[in-house]
């Protein structure tokens, strides 16, 4: 009936999130309000974690992508799965240095890290920086000269491979501003130049094809490229790359028509490949890293917004206002992204209206989505939008000065704040 496994309805009638009352969550925390379920990122996590064990033997790391969703808790709750973590800026890594998580299970991104941020990776001690470019390169090893430190790095590689999505999430394609290009030659002389550097280590290669893809075809053929440059690597320079980390991007449900194969096919079926291409190459099978966000984080989590004012327009369309939207979720406004929404406190009815989901913020395109099918909404009623938990705290924003919404984790019938509501004073707090 919902998107997400999670959801349920009670007997008032009322939706439930991991079996509670969430119409008693907006009464309790207020609205907007984020509410993220922990069983259901553990279980993602574990999910995934297993399937490294199945099908590479345990060699090889899930790093959870951080951008997707990212506090204090939530580090905790990935460290406590034992999986290691994908970091892309100073902050996002800080977060999860603050949040006591184990540095050699940190992978640090970015195609234009500054030396600050190269100089903190090699202070903390991350498991891995991932190259983007060979100015970086040079950066990087000037920096590591300097704090005598050798560390690992891996390079990431465009594959050249157009996977079957949004374009701003593209990210494989020889069109990208993310990494070192393959067909140009670019990606082996920059191999070359790693490799005569004294003070990091060339451990891995990586790719990252794009985000919310379906199609297992585009993971495959990715391994398949990666591992022939390993190939040609260890042929051309006797060397051997020994990780080679394949990204993130498994799509997930957002509406019920959507049918993303569960990622263990994904795995399976990529695994396939990385042991025949490795036969078949005559090379050693590197270690698998994979980086899932959206998968982990997504199913997990729930916005609950009241709703204010309806507006019916003759013939043309109804706006039921939320007191949240593109500040909260600016996933409409970027992509047009498609969502579930649910009359909370009407749960049981059927969605016989088509509405337009209208944020506050003074824009026209503040919008969560449009002809959706929903409840009769009306002020006061709470609506619940499903699977906003990647990319919608983590890029939310203070356009109109709003506050960002709380982040409230749940668990075994329980529910504990994670993030607190910002007040007016956290809007000025920097203004002097
Ligand atoms: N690894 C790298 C290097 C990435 O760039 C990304 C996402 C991931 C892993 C995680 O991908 P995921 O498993 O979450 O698909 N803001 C957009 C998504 C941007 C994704 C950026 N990179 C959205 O809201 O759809």
């Amino acid at each position: 009936m919902f998107v997400s496994e999670n959801l349920g309805v009670n007997e008032k009638g009322n939706l439930t999130v991991g079996g509670i009352d969430t119409v008693d969550l907006a009464a309790q925390y207020g609205t907007p309000l984020y509410v993220m379920d922990e069983q259901v990122v553990r279980n993602a996590c574990r999910r995934f974690k297993e399937s490294i064990d199945k099908y590479y033997g345990g060699k090889g790391l899930v790093c959870y992508a951080s951008k997707a969703f990212s506090c204090l808790e939530m580090c905790r709750i990935i460290a406590s799965e034992g999986i290691g973590l994908d970091v892309v800026s100073l902050g996002e890594l800080y977060t999860a240095v603050k949040s006591g998580f184990d540095c050699s299970k940190i992978g640090f991104h970015g195609n234009n890290k500054t030396p600050e941020e190269l100089e903190y990776a090699i202070e903390v001690g991350v498991g891995h920086i991932v190259v983007d470019n060979i100015s970086e390169l040079f950066m990087l090893e000037e920096i590591a000269k300097a704090k005598n430190a050798k560390p690992s790095i891996m390079f990431r590689i465009k594959p050249g491979i157009d996977a079957h999505t949004h374009d701003f999430v593209k990210t494989g394609q020889i069109d990208s501003k993310f990494g070192f290009a393959l067909e140009t030659g670019e990606a082996f002389e920059a191999v070359k130049q790693a490799v005569a550097c004294e003070n990091v280590e060339l451990s891995g290669l990586h790719c990252h094809i794009g985000s919310q893809i379906f199609d297992i075809a585009p993971f495959e053929e990715a391994a398949r490229v990666m591992l022939d440059f390993i190939a040609k690597i260890k042929d051309e320079l006797g060397y051997t790359v020994k990780e080679l980390n394949l990204g993130g991007g498994f799509g997930i449900k957002y509406l019920n028509e959507h049918d993303p194969a569960p990622f263990e096919t994904y795995m399976e079926r990529v695994s396939k490949v990385v042991k025949s291409e490795c036969e078949r190459l005559g090379i050693e099978q590197p270690a698998i890293l994979i980086e899932p966000g959206r998968s982990i984080a997504a199913p997990a989590g729930i916005t609950l917004y009241t709703v204010g004012a309806r507006k019916e327009i003759p013939n043309i369309r109804t706006y039921v206002s939320i007191d949240g939207g593109m500040c909260d979720n600016p996933r409409y406004i970027l992509y047009g992204s498609e969502y579930e929404a649910v009359v909370a406190n009407k749960a049981s009815e059927e969605r016989t209206d088509r509405v337009t989901i209208a944020g506050r913020c003074c824009e026209s395109g503040d919008l969560i989505g449009e002809n959706m099918p929903l409840q009769y909404a009306e002020s006061g009623d709470i609506i619940a939008v499903c699977a906003t938990g990647a990319y919608n705290y983590s890029m939310s924003s203070n356009y109109n000065r709003v506050q960002k919404p709380a982040v409230v984790f749940i668990n075994n019938g329980e529910s504990r704040i994670a993030v607190k509501r910002e007040t007016l004073d956290d809007i000025i707090r920097n203004d002097i």
